[in-house]
């Protein structure tokens, strides 16, 4: 049978729909940000967010039908992130993604958002093979995972305090810069000195696991004694000097895992792989290491439903589906499959 998933993901604080058939193939992928809404907070309000995913959801799903070509009569299976995220926000999607699959009496597959990011390298033309090194970078992980076979993950090591994206979330924002902070540190970054500030690496001696909190207070520490002094704060500098400092960690602690497992294909996946000089730096080394190096398409870095579709396809080819009581798993761990 030839699938085409309606996919819903609203983890966060983007409502995001897309198409996707067999292939894998994207009919159709759209996200409708919510940035402008929170931006003025400073980071997400959660309540903001659910309730804007449900005014938004009804016009996206006809918007990404329109565009695929395709209509409610053409879709085998619904696909929702069913965790980890924001409690009232999967809701939203899991509700909708719950009427709809009982309505056109389609399959219902729940998955598991880190997962989307762990297989977003399959959307591009050129995807890895089993086995491979991936190393997940978003707002809310960090981590490195060994992924042997479909659903077969062994996570070797994740962040003890923030994750790499806060951490850019939260730099940004003592230096003034708008949420999210990523895109504005890179920006800023593009014209700063990376050697300017030397910020510390953190856990370099402990094999995989990961630590931004100390980068982050240093990083503030900076500012302090620079504002202390009466001195101008070098936004460029401290930008291209933070940034360095993360991409040198997580290079270190990659090319170790694909050394110590002997594997020579490493993904970068999550909202920080969108990061150009994270792919830049990231290629030249793997070339040097004869590593392949596999990074999603800028628009499947950040969060987007295409993955959670291609999730779904991979869970049904593997037999999976859930039961229509599935229930939202706001702490769902990044190894798991959702209970159903
Ligand atoms: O994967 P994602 O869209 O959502 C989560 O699952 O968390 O990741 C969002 C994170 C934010 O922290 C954002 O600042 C970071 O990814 N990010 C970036 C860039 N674009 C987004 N970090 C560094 N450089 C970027 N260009
Ligand atoms: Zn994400």
């Amino acid at each position: 049978m030839s699938h085409c998933i309606l996919a819903i993901e609203t983890s966060c604080d983007d409502t995001s729909v897309a198409i996707v058939g067999d292939g894998p193939v994207v009919y159709s992928s759209l996200v409708a940000s919510q940035i402008r809404s929170h931006r003025r907070f400073g980071g997400i309000v959660p309540e903001l967010a659910s309730r804007q995913h449900a005014e938004t959801l009804p016009e996206l799903v006809a918007r990404a039908l329109y565009d695929a070509q395709r209509s409610f009569s053409d879709i085998t299976a619904l696909a929702v992130t069913a965790g980890p995220g924001l409690e009232g926000s999967l809701l939203v999607g899991l509700a909708y993604a719950k009427t709809a699959a009982s309505i056109l009496n389609v399959p219902l597959v729940g998955v598991n958002h880190l997962h989307g990011h762990l297989y977003a390298p399959f959307l591009e033309p050129l995807p890895p093979a089993f086995p491979f090194i991936s190393l997940v970078v978003s707002g809310g992980h960090t981590a490195l995972v060994r992924v042997t076979d479909y659903f077969q993950f062994e996570e070797l090591g994740r962040t003890r305090d923030d994750a790499a994206g806060e951490a850019f979330d939260k730099v940004a924002r003592m230096l003034g810069l708008s949420y999210p902070g990523g895109p504005e540190i890179e920006k800023q970054a593009d014209s700063g000195n990376p050697k300017a500030f030397a910020f510390p690496k953190a856990l370099l001696h402990e094999r995989f696991e990961f630590s931004f909190s100390g980068l982050k207070t240093a990083v503030l520490n900076s500012i302090r004694q620079l504002e202390a002094t009466g001195t101008d704060i070098p936004v460029q500098d401290i930008c291209a000097s933070f940034q360095a400092c993360v991409i040198d960690t997580l290079w270190h602690k990659a090319v170790e895992a694909c050394r110590i497992f002997q594997c020579r294909q490493l993904c970068v996946t999550g909202g920080v792989s969108a990061n150009q000089a994270l792919t830049r730096i990231f290629s030249d080394r793997a070339a040097t290491e004869s590593i392949r190096l596999f990074v999603p398409g800028r628009r499947y870095c950040t969060d987007n439903a295409a993955m959670i579709g291609l999730t779904a396809l991979f869970q049904l080819q593997s037999g999976y589906s859930s039961r229509p009581s599935i229930p939202v798993q706001p702490s769902l761990q990044l190894c798991d499959l959702p209970r159903s």
